[in-house]
């Protein structure tokens, strides 16, 4: 969480700066700051609220004639949200911004209270204060390696020092950063985004590296000061991607690039098939946060059922600290948009330390997870700006059910007619996932329904009832409504009391198995009182009810069109209730603090 930023260049250091930040918004949004120097002067300007805010009072101020600054766009975690916490934050010779979290704060506070009058609540003050003592007796690059030795948590730092004009240094562990090379300038962020009008061509550093930067010249240093050369990469997304493409929100422009992305997926994989088979594993541990977890869910259903493999799905931030007995070749499957969830990171740590395989199913190409885990399946879902994710959940089941398919092939459990057929399906998805999408009107209706409540229900049964848990997430995070799922048949061992008269509850039915039974409890509810509204298949359909129909297709699939309907639902409320659907509140994209 946090977003970052550094320029050194010819161009309107403040704009830069602003216009960075405003790209990096969605991951943290409740005050935002900069520091320019023009080699001399030092200006900081800070303000509570979102980076437009900050852009009035810059715009209201008379700014120095800046060569270079930094910027930061905080989601608070030490100190409340005001300017005094917001970053930069200038101690002594030092001026930085921090994206990530000190644990050891409290303690090295204390140790450095003796010599430095703390102006602000945050961890943040408190690295500037250590580099800034460091500096007393050694050069800026291992003062930066020395200060930050002593750190426990995580950071990605962008710092000035006075008496070093025009550069900046940079340093990270655990919390990403990029660092744009263009033409005689740089620019450094927390994600691609952020330098794609400047530059296509980037660096990454590694934990503990330090950068020394000018506008014409980089140089890394290793932990033990040497020199590092570093590969300068080249991205190939594309700024119009990151833009909103006419539609109103990032969310409904990034469901509505659902087919299409599904389609290049399934293509992108057709020949490397091989890369999906997990047949040699006894046993599969999913490891992920929230919607990925959810996408976990599917995955687990499939991988039990047509792959015959013991799957579990775990909360990353549970899953780090259990005592997990690994006693069959064991497979843990990390899934993350971001790949940088702090969480899923030090999960990912320990299963690594136990020497158990890791396979990250991830988006970010350039991510923490994607460069550590042992194998890696890239999702392809292009830059997700939206704070709710949607797109990148469908990528994530799609490669999940590709990995249940593959290994069921390969371990005979599907004939080469069923998979042959099962191919045939998964063809097809996109253009159906388009028709989903294409009903608008429908969702639109169905949210006048619900978005007066402040309660709302979702039952399912199986892969119907993991459907659901990403269906009512959505609700609850973008449309504050409360929103709880429960396994069909739980409903009447205590949560049917909270039923009254024109309460909302959805249902899932795609399960040929369990149809009757989820039904036999939809008209329990109704018999309640309740407002149902069932998403099913076009083959299962003869309900009475308000209803979401999809196409029928093999069970492996069916998810990728059930799931796009609820998010639609979900952000059709969103926009009746006037919510603020691509930032919503105290939430952040990408959730680099555990
Ligand atoms: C919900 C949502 C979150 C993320 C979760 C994991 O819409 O986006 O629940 O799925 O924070 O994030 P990643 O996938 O980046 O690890």
């Amino acid at each position: 969480m946090c977003g970052i930023v550094g320029y050194l260049g010819k161009r309107r250091v403040s704009e830069v700066l602003t216009g960075g930040l405003t790209t990096l918004e969605y991951r943290g949004y409740d005050s935002a700051g900069v520091a320019l120097s023009d080699g001399n002067t030092l200006q900081i300007v800070k303000k509570v609220g979102r980076v437009k805010e900050l852009e009035e009072k810059l715009s209201s101020m008379e700014l120095i004639d800046a060569t270079y600054g930094i910027a930061h766009t905080r989601w608070a975690t030490n100190g409340g949200v005001m300017d005094e916490n917001a970053h930069p934050h200038n101690v002594g010779r030092v001026t930085l911004v921090h994206n990530g979290i000190i644990e050891n704060a409290n303690a090295l506070k204390e140790s450095l209270s003796k010599e430095y009058d703390f102006q602000s609540e945050t961890d943040t003050e408190v690295i500037a204060a250590l580099i800034d003592k460091e500096l007393k007796a050694k050069d800026p690059v291992i003062a930066i390696r020395d200060a930050v030795k002593q750190l426990t948590g995580s950071f990605a730092l962008v710092i000035m020092i006075d008496g070093e004009s025009n550069k900046l240094y940079a340093t990270r562990k655990d919390s990403p950063f990029i660092i744009g090379i263009g033409k005689d300038e740089v620019v450094m962020a927390s994600d691609i985004p952020a330098i794609l009008d400047y530059t296509n061509k980037y660096m990454l550093l590694d934990t503990y590296e330090v950068a020394e930067l000018t506008a014409h010249d980089v140089k890394i240093y290793a932990e033990d000061g040497a020199i590092v050369s570093k590969e300068v990469k080249e991205t190939t997304y594309l700024k119009e991607e990151a833009g909103k493409n006419g539609y109103p929100h990032y969310m409904l422009k990034e469901m509505m690039e659902e087919p299409i992305v599904v389609e290049n997926l399934i293509n992108y994989y057709q020949d490397k098939l091989e890369k999906l088979d997990l047949s040699k594993y006894e046993e599969i541990h999913i490891v992920a946060c929230g919607s990925a977890m959810y996408a976990g869910m599917v995955g687990k259903s499939l991988l039990e059922k047509y792959a015959h493999i013991p799957t579990t799905v775990e909360v990353a931030s549970e899953y780090r600290y259990q005592t997990v007995l690994y006693t069959r070749k064991t497979l843990v499957i990390l899934i993350s948009q971001s790949g940088e969830t702090a969480d899923t990171i030090a999960a990912m740590n320990k299963v690594k330390e136990e020497g158990i395989d890791t396979l990250a199913i991830v988006n970010a190409e350039y991510s923490t997870i994607a460069n550590e885990a042992d194998n890696v399946l890239f999702i392809k879902a292009g830059p997700e700006i939206a704070v709710a994710t949607t797109k990148a959940y469908i990528l994530q089941t799609l490669v999940l059910t590709m990995l249940a398919r593959e290994t069921a092939h390969n371990k005979g459990l599907l004939t080469d007619d069923e998979y042959n057929s099962l191919i045939e399906d998964y063809k097809e998805i996109p253009r159906q996932i388009k028709s989903v999408l294409e009903k608008r009107d429908l969702y639109k209706n169905l949210a006048k329904e619900i978005y007066k409540h402040e309660d709302v229900f979702f039952i399912g049964r199986g892969i119907d009832y993991s459907m659901s848990m990403e269906g009512s997430l959505k609700i609850k995070e973008i449309s504050y409504i409360h929103s709880e799922t429960f396994q069909a048949g739980e409903l009447k061992h205590g949560t049917i009391s909270l039923i009254d008269e024109g309460t909302p509850v959805i249902a899932i039915i795609t399960d040929e198995l369990t149809k009757d039974k989820t039904y036999a409890n939809v008209l329990e509810v109704v018999a309640r009182g309740a407002k149902v509204i069932i998403a099913t298949t076009e083959k299962l359909d003869n309900y009475e009810e308000l209803k979401i129909v999809v196409s029928t297709t093999s069970e492996f699939v069916q998810p990728l069109l059930v799931v796009p309907g609820l998010q639609l639902l979900a952000y059709e409320i969103a926009v009746l209730r006037g919510c603020d659907i691509d930032k919503p509140k105290n939430l952040a994209k990408s959730v680099t603090v555990e």
